[in-house]
């Protein structure tokens, strides 16, 4: 049967999390499908930041390092996503970028396998993974970087293989990886596993212990709403934290920071996994998208994330049929993220088209269209106007104006 508005309408009415939208600033004109990229802003952030600038730098000044727990925020920070993400306080950090996470966390999946040399990870595999593991590999000499297509990824993980870098959820298709079946497959081998859950963390339920997972690290600004170029996590399973000699030995990961030794000797546990200066402005505003997420029911997220993907599916299925769209995501959406991925030879300019109309989504080369869904702010009725337009700018082929082809810097 054909949707229409009203069906959509009467999910908005029903939908548990609705409450959640008016935590966030989205503006009226806005349909915002690129909170996986970069999330909304918590109403609750400018008034954060403003106090911490304020009140603590401005009046305690360096007092507020102990007097308001500024060097606490990595592990309060970091306990907080762990409840996201299936793990237990103490297993998680919120420290430095998702790249330099990776590095430290694949030179930890190497140390613990001395006589294994090979990284396998996907050719699709978002990019900086990639370029990270190649970074490690050429510092190192010895490794290699083993790359194969997903269906390949099973026999890849032989014996020689020392860890598994895989992104969760694929940030072009949205396809979603088998976390625990992956996992146990490659402890059968005598492998460890790291993951990217950059795309997941915030989207869906997470269980690393569950999974039995070694290692994970994500973003700070998707889901996870905390702001552009929010400080990023890490997590190492409580077995093995202890037996990892992180190879950016930094000070803050030291036992004893203000002891001020001439050795270094790593803090016990997850701590050492830190390096500099936590970015005290940016976890501040990191933890108030984090605590927002920490109140929501993670099973409704994710259900209401597969409907808002079936609905647009099924209304580009409908209502943009013969116009060159066709899906690059799985349509089983036990299968996919919590994003649509779609086809198309003038992605480019289309989503310029539609960004100029006020619906943001991204361009992914070479010719994916993508489109993230937010659960807590995003509504059903924003993504009938999303397609709705979508199918204006297919039809008018709006998107062929001169102004929409340039290519930015950021896509
Ligand atoms: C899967 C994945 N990993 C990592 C990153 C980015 O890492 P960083 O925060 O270090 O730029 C992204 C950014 O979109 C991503 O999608």
């Amino acid at each position: 049967m054909t949707v229409t508005r009203a069906d959509v309408e009467s999910l908005d009415v029903t939908d548990p999390l609705r409450s959640f939208r008016d935590e966030f600033h989205v503006p009226d004109e806005v349909v915002y499908f690129d909170g996986n990229s970069l999330g909304a802003l918590p109403r609750k952030t400018p008034e954060r930041v403003r106090e911490l600038v304020e009140d603590q730098w401005g009046r305690d000044l360096i007092r507020s390092w102990n007097a308001h727990g500024w060097i606490h925020y990595p592990r309060r920070v970091g306990d907080q996503i762990a409840s996201l993400i299936g793990a237990e306080p103490g297993e998680v950090v919120a420290a430095d970028t998702t790249s330099v996470n990776l590095f430290k966390l694949l030179a930890a999946g190497l140390e613990l396998a001395p006589e294994r040399s090979v990284i396998v990870s996907e050719k699709e595999n978002f990019p900086t993974d990639l370029y990270i593991a190649q970074g490690l590999v050429e510092l190192l000499g010895t490794h290699e970087l083993r790359l194969v297509e997903r269906s390949e990824l099973e026999a890849a993980i032989d014996a020689d293989v020392a860890v598994v870098l895989l992104t969760h959820v694929d940030f072009r298709s949205g396809e979603l990886h088998d976390m625990a079946g992956i996992t146990e497959h490659a402890h059968a081998q005598g492998a460890t596993v790291l993951w990217d859950l950059s795309h997941s963390a915030g989207a869906l339920p997470v269980s690393l212990n569950d999974a039995g997972a070694d290692f994970a690290v994500g973003c700070g600004y998707k889901y996870l709403n905390g702001g552009p170029g929010a400080p990023a996590y890490l997590f190492v399973a409580e077995r093995h934290q202890n037996n990892i000699h992180p190879p950016l030995s930094g000070w803050m990961g030291h036992e004893a920071p203000f002891a001020f030794d001439t050795d270094y000797r790593p803090a016990p546990g997850i701590e050492r996994q830190l390096c500099g200066t936590p970015s005290v402005l940016a976890m501040a505003a990191l933890e108030v998208g984090v605590e927002i997420l920490t109140r929501a029911d993670l099973t409704e997220v994710r259900e209401k994330s597969q409907r808002m993907g079936d609905l647009f599916l099924q209304l580009v299925d409908e209502q943009c049929d013969g116009l060159g769209l066709s899906p690059a995501c799985p349509r089983d959406s036990e299968k996919r993220g919590s994003q649509v991925s779609l086809h198309h030879a003038e992605s480019y300019p289309i989503m310029q088209a539609l960004i100029a109309r006020g619906v943001i989504g991204d361009f992914r080369a070479p010719d994916v269209l993508r489109f993230g869904f937010t659960p807590l702010y995003l509504r059903f009725t924003d993504v009938w106007d999303g397609v709705a337009i979508l199918k204006e700018i297919l039809e008018t082929e709006a998107f062929r104006r001169p102004e929409f082809q340039n290519r930015q810097l950021v896509t």
